[in-house]
């Protein structure tokens, strides 16, 4: 699609400013402040695009509150990745029935990946009837405009058409601290691996211009954030798209140029996409962490073929290799799927086996969950629940005793942490991470939270460290 059509132009954004103003006045007419809940399920991605949606609802003049029932405005940022993800947002739906039969004014969106779904969509046109606006995240740049359109009009707002997606630049967005802050460099995903939704609801890959990009990042640096993380559902396929093209790598190399005392994270990286290059380029600039979530989904070939990743478990298996080579103090961490349609048992034991042999520092494991609409969809799948539980069983057994063998080695070490808030924990009151990210509960004085320090880690557990500042 023609570039220009994807990035918005200025007038777009700016009827959306005028829908903020309009907004401003009317929403205080109800309440002054107007008071909104925004619950966000899912990805890092998802709560990216919260913090765009507050940021709109504060520049229209809105306050925050932690519980639906006094809400003037309820937001629903949802996810479509599994069936779980869907079923507790339709729990959460029901439960507003009663905040709306008090409040009658209130108004209910529903935005976020399983919005952008028909099907999800038609059920909550008819049995969700106190829903106000369902729009999905390819129209999140319109969420001013859709309330505006509910608030005048006191009549139901859907915004779901499938498009390709779009860029907006200029629109607000409320950071959740002055620590960590999110970038995304790019939005929608074209890989079809053959399980996952997201293709279907987040639309074509489409880049954010590098300046833009570096300019978020400067803003960022300089105001003192400590840890960017540049966020795209794929982010190796960076800058196909761009007129003047440029990849990832380059990308990463501009930003580290950039002064400042923080660490630059990215997540995805598709494997098939993820090379010697980036490897490299991660080694050689000093504001990039030395980590990688580098999803490898499964151990076998054949599933890795029928799940259509674009590699096999040789090539994945070099990539870690280069990988490591590279950079030897890398963490690396992996997504992975167990119980694929038509997966055997010894097929998910040649996962065991190829996380044995990769020894992760941390994994994310899901048991396949049928997604409507995407080919795997419709292969049979002999397997019974029970089975595959036992294979997952058996994979976290696997995964737990790695991570516990890899955190013993970091006992007894003095490492740089950067403390990023408090745990609630009296004994260790801190919470902290490790350039690598890998979670650290310290202890230490609160006048460090936002600033780097020096731990000395004392003990571990499978999923976290344990420490004392030393300085
Ligand atoms: N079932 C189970 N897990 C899934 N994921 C994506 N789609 C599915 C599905 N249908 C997992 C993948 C992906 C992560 C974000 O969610 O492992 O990397
Ligand atoms: Fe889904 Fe695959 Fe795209 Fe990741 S790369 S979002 S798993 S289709």
């Amino acid at each position: 699609m023609d570039r220009n059509a994807i990035l918005l132009p200025q007038s777009a954004i700016g009827r959306q400013r005028e829908a903020i103003e309009k907004l401003r006045g009317l929403l205080a007419q109800e309440h002054t402040p107007p008071l909104a809940y925004v619950q966000t399920y899912g990805c890092q991605q998802n709560v990216a695009d919260s913090q765009r949606l507050m940021g709109m609802l504060r520049e229209m003049g809105c306050a925050f509150i932690d519980e639906p029932s006094r809400a003037d405005i309820v937001l629903i940022n949802t996810c479509a990745i599994r069936e779980n993800a869907e079923k507790r947002v339709y729990g959460a739906l029901g439960q507003l029935t009663h905040t709306k039969a008090n409040n009658p004014r209130q108004l209910i969106c529903l935005c976020g990946c399983m919005a952008q779904q028909e099907s999800a969509a038609e059920k909550v046109k008819k049995s969700y009837r106190h829903v106000d606006i369902v729009f999905g995240p390819q129209a999140l740049w319109r969420f001013p405009e859709l309330l505006l359109e509910a608030a005048e009009e006191r009549h139901r707002v859907f915004s779901i058409a499938d498009e390709h997606g779009t860029i907006a630049e200029g629109l607000p967005v409320l950071r959740e601290s002055g620590i960590k802050a999110w970038v995304s460099i790019m939005y929608g995903c074209n890989n079809f691996c053959s399980y996952c939704i997201v293709p279907y609801v987040r639309g074509r890959e489409r880049s954010r211009e590098p300046e833009a990009i570096l300019q978020e990042v400067r803003e960022l640096a300089e105001a003192g954030v400590k840890e960017i993380t540049l966020l795209g559902q794929n982010v190796n396929s960076y800058g196909k798209d761009l007129t003047r093209p440029m990849d990832f790598s380059d990308l990463l190399a501009e930003i580290d140029k950039i002064p400042g005392d923080y660490l630059v994270r990215f997540m995805t990286s598709h494997p098939k996409d993820a090379g010697e290059k980036l490897f490299s380029t991660m080694a050689r600039c000093g504001h990039v962490a030395h980590q990688l979530h580098l999803p490898v989904q499964s151990g076998c070939s054949r599933v890795l073929k029928a799940m259509n990743r674009g590699y096999t478990r040789e090539s994945y298996l070099e990539k870690v290799r280069w990988a490591r080579q590279a950079m030897p103090d890398l963490v690396l961490t992996s997504d992975i799927i167990i119980g694929f349609p038509g997966e055997t048992e010894a097929e998910a034991m040649e996962t065991v086996s190829l996380i044995e042999e990769v020894r992760y520092d941390a994994l994310f494991t899901f048991i396949y969950s049928p997604r409507p609409g995407t080919p795997a969809a419709k292969l049979p799948d002999p397997a019974s629940r029970q089975e595959k539980q036992v294979w997952f069983d058996r994979l976290l057994a696997s995964q737990n005793r790695i991570s516990a063998e890899i955190h013993q080695t970091y006992v007894g070490r003095r490492l740089r942490v950067l403390v990023d808030g408090e745990t609630g924990d009296a004994e260790w009151p801190l919470s902290a991470r490790t350039a690598g990210g890998r979670l650290v509960h310290l202890r230490g004085p609160k006048e460090l939270i936002g600033q780097y320090a020096e731990a000395e880690i004392a003990g571990r557990n499978t999923w976290a460290l344990f420490g004392s500042c030393v300085r």
